[in-house]
Parts: C-alpha cells; structure tokens; sequence
C-alpha cells in the first residue's frame, strides 16, 4: 500500500459517456462467452472466441493484451488459481468454478469486468457458497459508494460478510480507479482497513473481491511471472465491476443482462 496522495481523476460528462461504452462493451463480452463454457473446452479456445468478438465484433481493444508482457486478451482463472490465470491448454471439467475477466478498451477509456461461471451448472456446496459469498460481498460494497462515503466503508462491507461466511479475503491484490488508465489511483482494498478517502462525484473505479475458502495467502506462479495461485490449494472466487460516482450513489457501468441488481444505487 503506497503512501503518496493519490493523484484522482474526476470524469467529466464526455468521458462518462465514453466509460458508459466501454463499460457495456466488457459487460456484453461475459454476456457473449457464457454459452461456450462447457465441459471439454480449453480455456485458450476461449480467449481466442473473446478476442475475435472484441476486435471483430465490438471493433475494440483488449486491455490486457500486452499490458506489461501479458500474453492473452483475458484472464480465465480456474478453482484455485485466485487471479490473473492465463488462458491455454488446460480443459474445463464439470463442477470447475471459472472466473473470466475482460477489459476493453474503447475510444481510449476502460472497462473492467469478471464473473464466475460454475461448469455444468453444479458444484460442490463448498464451492457454491464461495461464489455466493463473493457477489454477494461485492454487491454489498457497491451499495455503499455515494458522495461523501468513504472507501474504508468497502473493505467493511466486504469483510462482514466474508467473516460471515468464515472465508478469507485476499489482501495481496485491490480493486482500482479506472479511466483513460487501466489502473488508476486510488487503490481499493477489499479487507478491513484505515485507508481514509472520501468518494467523490466524477470517479470510477472497480471493486473486485477475491474471496478464498481456506488461507487468505497466495502464491504467484514463477515460471510465467503472471498466474496466481492460493497457498494452499483450496479454492478461490472473484467478481468485478467498474463504477460510477453519481450524484447520489453510483452507476454501475457494466451491469449485465443475467445479473438481479439495480444499475443505480440512490441514497
Ligand atoms: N483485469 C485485471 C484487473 O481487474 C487486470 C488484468 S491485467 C493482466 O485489474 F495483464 F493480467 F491481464
Ligand atoms: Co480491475
Ligand atoms: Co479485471
């Protein structure tokens, strides 16, 4: 956690409507995916269906396509790979829990994005109530983000219900400000915490809770420098969204069509 005074961006109304597209661009690509994540597909084929839809179809960019060396257009990070899995060879079996993260980028302005898909539709009651915990946790600290919160109400909201759960949030890697950057100030941790800012009308960033079932500790995989893994093997759920700070409350600008959640929270 650096100490230096976050340098935040305030959306002006031109660029809300350019983070309102690429919010719904990365929306509509977890949208488009969900069909194709089946027992026996690679977890490359699907990276190369979402590439193709975001070039060809969207006629936008993936964010994380060589974004500091990184090899694919999006992370597909299965059980216990906690974030940041790279898509290849590995095929998907029933009762897996996938997360599938996408940013795209559109007109210079980022969307970011990730949901857990559970193949076959059923899994363990483990498993099942990890994921349950992880949206709802995420939900939970998107109802408090208006004018004159503060971000330490996140990581509250959060942790209640994780505690509630007794699952483990992960402390090694936040939730961001988001923009004509991928990652912008301020960080957003998703664990209890004294990190004071007050929210502000104008910025956008994401909350995207990684909620373990066993150790919060992870490990990063260092032969690809990338994919990240849980200490102990047990397994892992994440979702994310991108925001807005609105007059009184917050938009949610990659809401999807299959998610029971309002688009506006007003306070
Ligand atoms: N989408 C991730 C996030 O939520 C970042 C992925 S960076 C990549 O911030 F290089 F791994 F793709
Ligand atoms: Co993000
Ligand atoms: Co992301």
């Amino acid at each position: 956690m650096s100490s230096r005074k976050p340098e935040i961006s305030l959306k002006s109304p031109s660029e809300i409507e350019k983070m309102r597209v690429a919010g719904a661009l990365a929306a509509q690509v977890l949208e488009y995916i969900g069909p194709f994540v089946v027992a026996g597909v690679t977890t490359g084929e699907l990276d190369d269906r979402m590439l193709d839809y975001i070039e060809n179809t969207q006629h936008a960019k993936s964010a994380d396509l060589g974004y500091e060396g990184y090899p694919k257009a999006t992370c597909i990070s299965v059980n216990e790979v906690v974030c940041h899995g790279i898509p290849g060879v590995q095929r998907l079996r029933n009762g897996d829990i996938v997360n599938i993260d996408v940013t795209v980028l559109k007109d210079g302005y980022h969307g970011d994005t990730s949901k857990m898909y559970i193949v076959g539709g059923h899994t363990s009651l483990r498993n099942e109530l990890l994921v349950k915990c992880t949206q709802e946790s995420m939900y939970a600290a998107i109802k408090t983000v208006r004018p004159g919160s503060n971000l330490t109400e996140i990581g509250d909201a959060i942790q209640k219900i994780a505690d509630r759960y007794k699952f483990s949030i992960v402390r090694d890697y936040c939730g961001h400000g988001i923009g004509l950057g991928f990652h912008e100030d301020p960080q957003v941790l998703h664990y209890r915490n004294n990190y004071d800012l007050l929210i502000e009308k104008g910025m956008c960033f994401t909350i995207e809770p990684m909620i373990n079932a066993g150790t919060s500790k992870c490990r990063i995989n260092h032969k690809n420098g990338w994919t990240v893994t849980t200490a102990d093997h047990q397994p892992s759920a994440q979702f994310e969204h991108t925001l807005l700070v609105t007059d009184d409350g917050c938009e949610i600008l990659t809401l999807r069509k299959d998610e029971d959640f309002p688009r506006f929270i007003h306070h």
